[in-house]
């Protein structure tokens, strides 16, 4: 470790708290040089800090990236993957508070690009699918990989579950057009071979709804009354019970309101709907379900592209402001960036600015009143530092 260069951040951690770290939490250390990593070394190891369980750490390669959910159904052998998703595990507004077990998710994950995709079927579902039938335990039913996902698009595993994951489920269901039961016999008989699952191409959101209070101590038995569901719109239940005929709130995260939506913006005005048709004094939501992330995939999937291609903006570029819905994205092999702006967000002369801003540096190639799209081969930092700089100003 010591001849480990400064500069890199390790995560040090006790190794009787859990072999499986999630995030920063009891017995973590993020450690930003080696001196912090060295302190925090000794503190475990002599400081007796977290008693027994400090008695060894274990350090490893601070991860950062993007995280998403990649689950999908084995039969032993085969492998049928599910829609891609992923979730909010931050309580709060803006990703804040204490983590939870999701606080809502969406489908699909922007962020599982193709190559994505396949770096997590090849190089961690395979492999574990086949390590697993050769150790002579053979795995049946839903893996859930928990990836994070660096800016090359190479994946690597926070976490395995033996589950389909919650919320992650819930979207995924809605769009969901094979017959799971069907799908799970398969499962059961080995016979995934031949299993197709066949997705609605609509976007899909769910939005969590609590108990006030949770992840801490919460109220149950609260009187909940819910609203028609549709094919299109549904409240699924995770935390409620039946008495004398009406729901009460029985858990901490309670209900999921989940819509379709033609894209993930719809899906999410859909679900809010859904969320205020819901009544339940008690309910504690995130009011910002999918948004952050869609606006933060667009601008790292934007910013990832950047840094692959050696332009490295020193700060990740985010528009925090009611029109967050500035989305970058690199597009086909001869655009180098798009800027897509969803129009509910952005009236016209916003948008004739925008385009004027763009069109002044770049040739636009398309220009729709949803996005701005720019062909610029040679297209270099200082010009779309400018553009973020300028696009910020303009939208606030
Ligand atoms: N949503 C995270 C999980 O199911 O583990």
């Amino acid at each position: 470790f010591f001849q480990a260069e400064d500069g890199i951040r390790y995560l040090v951690r006790s190794r009787g708290l859990g072999d499986v770290y999630k995030r920063q939490g009891k017995g973590v250390i993020i450690a930003t040089s080696i001196e912090v990593a060295t302190n925090a070394i000794n503190d475990m190891l002599e400081g007796n800090r977290f008693g027994e369980a400090g008695s060894r750490v274990v350090i490893e390669e601070f991860l950062v990236g993007e995280e998403a959910s990649f689950i999908v159904m084995v039969d032993g052998n085969n492998i049928l993957p599910m829609a891609t998703s992923q979730d909010h595990k931050a309580r709060d507004n803006g990703d804040k508070g204490p983590n939870t077990g999701g606080m809502g998710a969406y489908s699909p994950a922007p962020v599982v690009t193709d190559l994505v995709y396949k770096n997590a079927m090849e190089k961690v579902i395979r492999p574990t699918v086949d390590a697993m039938k050769s150790e002579g335990m053979p795995y049946t039913g839903f893996l859930y990989a928990g990836l994070m996902i660096d800016q090359n698009e190479n994946v690597k595993v926070l976490e395995y579950n033996c589950r389909f994951g919650d919320p992650e489920t819930q979207p995924i269901m809605m769009r969901l057009q094979s017959n799971l039961a069907n799908l799970c016999l398969m499962g059961a008989n080995g016979s995934l071979s031949n299993a197709i699952a066949e997705w609605d191409s609509r976007s899909s959101l769910g939005v969590v709804m609590a108990a006030k209070g949770y992840p801490h101590s919460y109220q149950k038995g609260d009187v909940i009354s819910l609203p028609e569901s549709s094919s299109s719109a549904k409240v699924f239940h995770a935390g409620t019970v039946l008495e004398k005929e009406q729901i009460l709130s029985n858990g901490g995260r309670v209900l999921c309101a989940t819509a379709l939506g033609k894209d993930l913006k719809d899906a999410q005005d859909r679900a809010y709907k859904l969320v205020n048709k819901v009544k339940w004094r008690g309910s504690y939501s995130r009011t910002d379900g999918g948004e952050a992330s869609m606006c933060l995939n667009g601008i790292r999937c934007a910013a990832s592209y950047v840094w692959r291609n050696n332009f490295a903006p020193k700060k990740s570029i985010t528009f925090k402001t009611k029109n967050r819905h500035v989305l970058c994205e690199p597009f086909k092999n001869q655009v180098k960036a798009l800027l897509e702006i969803p129009s509910p967000y952005i009236d016209t002369k916003l948008h004739s600015k925008l385009s004027k801003l763009i069109s002044d540096k770049f040739d636009l190639v398309d220009a729709g009143n949803m996005h701005l799209c720019i062909k610029s081969p040679s297209i270099k930092k200082k010009d779309l530092d400018s553009i973020y700089k300028n696009l910020e100003k303009l939208i606030k």
